[in-house]
């Protein structure tokens, strides 16, 4: 035992050192088609936004200093190369994308003629070098203009991709020609695809950020699609360079996310690629003429939105499918191999695969040891949200920053809020104490779809620390609450960390960080006449999330089997995109995404 705890803690120095030590920073130079856009623009983004999200983040961090409107010439004078120095270390790449606002016209100082982009390009290149790092070149992404059915080129029409691409060579430099692979990739998917699925063109309605249409702006600039599809170029021009080893090695793993549908349609869908988790995933079907577009469902041909537009979810650590349920269409074909009728398809059919609250699952610590060589996740428990109790570093052994001292009284608890970029229907939980009392200190360990009892045996000393466990514990890729409870007078243990068996579990951020806006008064979300049918009594949990994955209300209730109202207290939410999402004990059992307009 002692031997394991060991190793607990050094992954935890470990993580720490590998971050602030051995961690290269991409910084990303350029204009509007990479740099960052508040929620309030969303889906509008630039690729340096969506750059992170491919990378081991403890190996590669991203700094996304791009900003509209620039030119190489006029990001330069702004004195804007001059203020990131201070942030790049040796080792670390600066990656620079110009060209839209250098195209040369005559009419704005920031434009610079193709003969002298060279001029400004080579300070950006001599300046990473001079600051020990390494400088990449990426060849401007070609616009959405077309000469009747052939997308022009306006960067090799006046020839600002050639002039990066002859730098890069005689420099020695990476040339990421992120012109060429769009210009190859646009050509094929053909404009109307491009236009309402990548580029910024959006009807009144179809986002909320948009109440009435936008399409004049949608040559030069991108929805996060489009973006996302940007990195998977630059990803793939990556590939093979030698000085760019440190990045391609963090790259995450890829997985296949299948898009089809139930009849073949003579509209647009969304077309089928690879993403690593995480990636934000847009679905999107425009039906053809005489077609009726009902509903997507995903690989268990579960509904998960009734909307054209599904948006909001975020690739998980598998392959994924969703396939668009047209009227008239073939039944459904779950990923196993199963087919299912259309007209049985509704929300509440996986019973089957309801997970239930359970005590049994619990093993003793030195059953498991053996077994477990470390956890993925490690969560300090120090400095709950809030609790009944302390935070304390007056006993040796701990990890982290201390640990909490739950108060001696019953019912005494903890309250932590964490969020899991991954769903597992097995994971373990793993919960570091220390007990100096004779007799064991009971508690509950809940969270929206689980409760188990942990005994928390005496440790002999409160210098001494052990773990217990949890094991078929189901977790869903969102936000989640997680309670510490104890359930006898003598109050609690005083708890270390707790650890996932699954990777991406962490603290979330407290929801007065997430509404940034006042809500917006005149609307109330009242559920009041859901009525839903479950098969066994258990824990019914309803979820907002906005448009970037924040959770913006939660509530939980229990429900008896059979029928019954939900009554979930009314929530003022401002204008936006939302998700919501009906739990029942743990398992997502409807989940749609839905606009509030003011
Ligand atoms: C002692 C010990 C604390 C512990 C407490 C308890 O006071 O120092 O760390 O929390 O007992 O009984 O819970």
């Amino acid at each position: 035992m002692k031997f394991f705890f060991a190793m607990l803690s050094l992954a935890v120095f470990a993580a720490t050192s590998s971050s602030d030590t051995t961690a290269v920073t991409i910084h990303v130079i350029g204009d509007s088609t990479l740099c960052t856009y508040a929620s309030s623009a969303y889906p509008q983004t630039g690729w340096g936004q969506e750059l992170a999200v491919f990378f081991d983040t403890s190996k590669v961090k991203v700094n996304n200093v791009a900003i509209g409107g620039r030119s190489s010439k006029t990001f330069y004078t702004d004195g804007r190369l001059a203020s990131l120095k201070s942030s790049v270390k040796a080792g670390d790449f600066i990656v620079i994308q110009f060209g839209h606002n250098d195209r040369y016209f005559g009419t704005n100082a920031r434009q610079v003629p193709v003969d002298s982009f060279a001029y400004y390009l080579q300070i950006y290149i001599d300046s990473a070098k001079s600051w020990g790092a390494t400088p990449v070149l990426v060849s401007p992404m070609v616009m959405n203009a077309w000469k009747g059915a052939t997308l022009r080129n306006v960067f090799t029409e006046q020839d600002y991709r050639g002039v990066m691409k002859t730098l890069a060579d005689k420099d020695g430099i990476p040339f990421l020609d992120l012109n060429m692979k769009s210009w190859n990739q646009y050509s094929s998917y053909g404009q109307a695809y491009i236009t309402r699925f990548l580029f910024k063109f959006f009807l009144a309605g179809e986002y909320p950020n948009y109440t009435a249409d936008t399409t004049n702006d949608a040559t030069t600039h991108f929805q996060e699609a489009g973006s996302v599809g940007h990195v998977k170029m630059l990803k793939e021009e990556m590939d093979g360079k030698s000085a760019l080893t440190a990045l391609t090695s963090a790259l995450k793993t890829m997985h296949t996310l299948t898009v089809s549908a139930n009849i073949s349609t003579t509209g647009l869908i969304t077309k089928s690629e690879d993403l690593p988790e995480g990636v934000p995933v847009t679905v999107r079907v425009i039906p053809g003429s005489g077609e009726t577009f009902k509903f997507w469902v995903d690989g268990n041909c579960n509904e998960v939105s009734e909307a054209q537009i599904y948006y909001g979810s975020k690739m998980p650590d598998a392959a994924t499918t969703y396939t668009a349920i047209f009227a008239n269409g073939s039944a459904c074909v779950t990923t196993s191999g199963t087919s299912v009728p259309i007209a049985s398809i509704v929300w509440a059919q996986s019973s089957s695969s309801v997970a239930g609250s359970s005590s049994s699952a619990i093993e003793s610590s030195s059953a498991k040891a053996a077994s477990w060589t470390g956890f993925a996740s490690i969560i300090d428990m120090a400095n709950p949200d809030s609790g009944k109790g302390w935070t304390e570093t007056n006993h040796t052994g701990y990890t982290g920053a201390g640990f909490y001292n739950i108060a001696n009284e019953m019912g005494s608890a903890a309250y932590y809020s964490f969020v899991s970029t991954q769903s597992a229907s097995d994971a373990s939980i793993a919960i570091r104490y220390s007990n100096g009392d004779a007799v064991s200190r009971p508690m509950t360990i809940s969270s929206d779809g689980f409760s188990y009892t942990f005994e928390f045996p005496s440790t002999g000393s409160w210098d001494a620390w052990d773990t217990a466990y949890a094991t078929g514990v189901w977790l869903d890729a969102v936000p989640f609450s997680f309670v510490i409870q104890s359930t006898s007078s003598d109050g609690g243990p005083n708890i270390d960390f707790v650890a996932f068996s699954v990777a991406g579990v962490s603290r979330a951020l407290k929801e007065t960080e997430l509404l940034q806006k006042p809500p917006v008064e005149g609307f109330a979300l009242n559920l009041s006449q859901s009525l839903v049918n479950v098969p066994q009594a258990g824990l019914c949990t309803f979820r907002v999330f906005d448009a970037l994955g924040h959770q913006v209300f939660m509530e939980t209730h229990p429900i008896a089997a059979g029928s019954s109202i939900l009554n979930f207290r009314a929530k003022a939410l401002q204008a936006g995109s939302y998700f919501a999402e009906l739990l029942f004990n743990g398992k997502i059992v409807l989940y749609k995404s839905w606009n509030i307009q003011r």
